[in-house]
């Protein structure tokens, strides 16, 4: 009786093991939620490996692992990512980009007039909702949740080529100061691109978990998100596994963008110094600012750089013919130093602690208390910026992860724990706050 008693015992010790070693050496499961970070400017999708416990950013065929949000419609179809954003100069009044910034928000009507002048495309007014005029062999409007969805379905491809499964679940992140009917457009931009959301997380929520601080004992995390046009600065509290957005604060006229025009306006300066006249052909001005954009991705990484511009100058001819004006080739060279490109924008750099110091007096909270700082957005890259950062602090923030990367990490995470494959984890739910408003200096 006993030996058999001991004998079942056997074989459910071994079914068990079985069972363990079947886990461990059976091809782990192909994730089946992905995680969505559609941005106003590049949208990205990831995916959470259950077996390495490994985050993927997905990559496009040609190794990219982001796409422009853009959309551009043709007589014969419709393209997005770089497809469109390569479209742009050819197609203008019918390739659509920033439709982020419309997507589920009621306007006045003279506000959507005067975003209209800002670009190229036709922006419309359909009873307060904002729609693109679309005008190829034939005229019709859309929908900025009608972009979305194209851009999403892009990713949605993307990553079913990359897995070899079909995709129709997603999490999918919002910009924190979002409200209800800006989330349930977004949800609705997934639905047309045929995915169902399970959840939707605020943007500095999902880059709080790509540095896994929902794994670890901290309460006060401080997300700085700067990038090309805008700085979003929040305030979280995490309580249990669950994140909560205490305060949020930002500048919607401060980013990359700017810190570039500050050194293309020196550039131009110099050229004037140097040759007598100002670069005003467009060419000139564009190759001008590809060079300062340029320059200034290299000194995040080295002390200075040589710019080296081939220009068409319209000087006058010395003679005083009347014809004035004729382009003279000449080559622009110049040195700029990190040194030279800080002071350039340090005004503009320190405009960075001012939301800062507005969500710590709204969270009730000294810079002491924090436990975290997690920058993103590529902006963040910016030696000096850090610098400001960690100084202000007195303690150095998270930086390892990619700032163009860690929101699209971070949802990936979210989607890696909504699709069960993460059973030891506890969940970072987000207790949303309705009532939450953004204060914003620019
Ligand atoms: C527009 O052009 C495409 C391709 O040339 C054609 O297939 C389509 O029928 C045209 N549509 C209209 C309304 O003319
Ligand atoms: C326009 O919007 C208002 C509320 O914003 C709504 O009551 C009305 O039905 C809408 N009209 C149309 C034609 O959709
Ligand atoms: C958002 O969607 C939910 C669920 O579909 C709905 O109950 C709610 O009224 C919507 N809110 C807004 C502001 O559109
Ligand atoms: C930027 O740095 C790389 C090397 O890191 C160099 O090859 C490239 O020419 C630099 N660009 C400029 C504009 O100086
Ligand atoms: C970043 O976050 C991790 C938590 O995952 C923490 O352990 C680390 O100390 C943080 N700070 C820095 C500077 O990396």
């Amino acid at each position: 009786m006993s030996g058999e008693i001991s004998m079942i015992g056997s074989v459910i010790l071994a079914l068990f093991l079985a069972g363990y070693l079947g886990q461990q050496y059976l091809p782990p499961p192909t994730p089946k939620v992905i995680g969505l970070d559609l941005g106003t400017t590049f949208c990205s999708v990831g995916v959470f490996h259950p077996g390495s416990g490994e985050v993927e950013v997905i990559e496009d065929e040609q190794g990219r692992k982001s796409i422009p949000s853009a959309v551009s419609f043709t007589a014969t179809g419709v393209l997005a990512g770089h497809e469109a954003a390569d479209l742009a100069d050819r197609n203008p009044q019918n390739t659509i980009y920033d439709a982020k910034r419309f997507i589920g928000k009621i306007f006045e009507l003279e506000v959507l007039e005067q975003e209209s002048i800002r670009y190229p495309f036709k922006v419309i007014n359909n009873n307060g909702s904002a729609e693109f005029l679309i005008s190829t062999n034939r005229t019709f409007s859309v929908s900025p949740e009608f972009i979305g969805s194209r851009l999403l379905l892009k990713l949605r491809k993307m990553a079913e080529r990359q897995l070899g499964v079909l995709i129709q679940k997603a999490v999918i992140s919002v910009p924190a100061e979002f409200d209800e009917r800006q989330r349930n457009y977004t949800v609705r931009a997934a639905n047309l691109a045929g995915l169902e959301v399970l959840r939707v997380i605020n943007e500095p929520t999902a880059a709080a978990l790509a540095y896994g601080l929902h794994k670890v004992d901290v309460f006060n995390v401080l997300v700085v998100d700067l990038g090309g046009g805008t700085l979003d600065v929040s305030l979280l509290n995490k309580q249990g596994g669950m994140f909560l957005t205490r305060a949020m604060a930002g500048n919607n006229k401060l980013g990359g963008q700017d810190f570039s025009q500050r050194l293309l306006q020196y550039t131009i300066k110099r050229v004037q110094q140097e040759f007598g006249v100002p670069p005003t052909l467009k060419e000139d001005i564009y190759h001008l600012r590809q060079a300062v954009e340029a320059a200034k991705i290299n000194l995040t990484l080295q002390p200075s750089v040589t710019l080296r511009v081939p220009l068409h100058l319209q000087t006058h001819s010395s003679s005083g013919t009347p014809e004035g004006a004729a382009p003279a080739p000449v080559l622009f060279q110049d040195v700029i130093t990190r040194e030279l490109f800080e002071e350039l924008n340090e005004d503009l750099f320190q405009k960075i602690l001012a939301p800062v110091k507005t969500v710590l007096a709204e969270g009730h909270l000294e810079k002491e208390n924090v436990d975290e700082v997690v920058l993103v957005g590529g902006s963040t890259r910016i030696p000096r910026i850090r610098r400001l950062i960690s100084e202000y602090f007195g303690k150095e923030p998270n930086t390892s992860v990619d700032p163009d990367l860690a929101v699209v990490t971070g949802v990936a995470i979210q989607a890696g724990i909504m699709g069960g494959s993460w059973p030891l984890q506890v969940s970072a739910i987000e207790i949303p706050n309705r009532h939450l408003r953004k204060t914003n200096f620019s």
